[in-house]
């Protein structure tokens, strides 16, 4: 399945294959979304379909519920499933206490709902993304189109007086026109450098009117599997 890869695509890959084998038969199984998603996906329907592996699976967002079908895992909601056994997902940022900034590919909501509802939330990622202090990664932050600009300048407002380093906001664009999640909203990228206090941030950037949500994942990961370029996985 895995062919000729280039290094980074072999560190999500090895990944994402020790990941999947932590899912067992009978698990309901939230299904991330991204590229690095996208390989465990791939391995969990390769395991579905040559190992006779069963398991329902909840996807984060209509590209990963897509994918998953194609390669044959049977797909249900969370309100089917109600409580999941694990979540594996990728990462735009870890750090040493296995806090994350997600959100890159857009779907931080549904990431967010499905791994807070799982016993287990595995990581998956190249090594690429392991950082000393979250920040470098523009976080992401899903708000409402309504008024979206005046939210956008309360986000600013509030960055200034808690003394966050970059202050800097743009809104997500596709092509011309501004990024849509599968929930309808914008995304905010806060290009912050260097995030100091980032569950302060995650809470107070929560309390605005306009905002639904941010990609700090903070006391939700249980692990992280990192994979590297050379095909060796350490688990953090
Ligand atoms: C999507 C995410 C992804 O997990 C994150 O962007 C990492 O993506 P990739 O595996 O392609 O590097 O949070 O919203």
């Amino acid at each position: 399945m895995a062919g000729e890869l280039s290094p980074i695509d072999k560190a999500k890959f090895v990944a994402a294959k020790r990941a999947a084998d932590m899912v067992e038969d009978g698990m309901r199984v939230g299904l991330g979304t991204g590229s690095t998603a996208a390989w465990l996906v791939r391995c969990l329907g390769e395991m579905v379909r040559e190992d006779g592996l069963k398991i329902k699976g909840v996807p984060t967002s209509t590209r990963t519920a897509e994918l998953a079908r194609e390669v044959g895992i049977e797909v249900i909601s969370l309100d089917e499933a109600r409580w999941l056994d694990i979540t594996i997902d990728g990462a735009d940022e870890f750090d040493g206490d296995l806090n994350l900034i997600k959100g890159g590919g857009g779907a931080l909501l549904q990431e967010k709902i499905v791994a807070t509802a799982s016993d287990q939330m595995v990581v998956i990622a190249d090594v690429g993304k392991e950082v000393e202090t979250l920040g470098a990664f523009p976080l992401p932050v899903e708000v409402i189109p309504f008024g979206w600009q005046t939210t956008k300048a309360l986000i600013e407002e509030t960055l200034i007086s808690m003394d966050v380093l970059g202050r800097q906001t743009s809104l997500r664009m596709n092509g011309e026109v501004p990024f849509m999640t599968d929930e309808g909203n914008h995304i905010i990228d806060l290009h912050l450098s260097r995030i100091g206090n980032a569950r302060q941030l995650a809470m107070v950037l929560n309390q605005m009117p306009g905002v639904v949500e941010n990609g700090l994942f903070i006391d939700i990961c249980d692990v992280v599997v990192v994979g590297y370029g050379d095909g060796r996985v350490e688990l953090r």
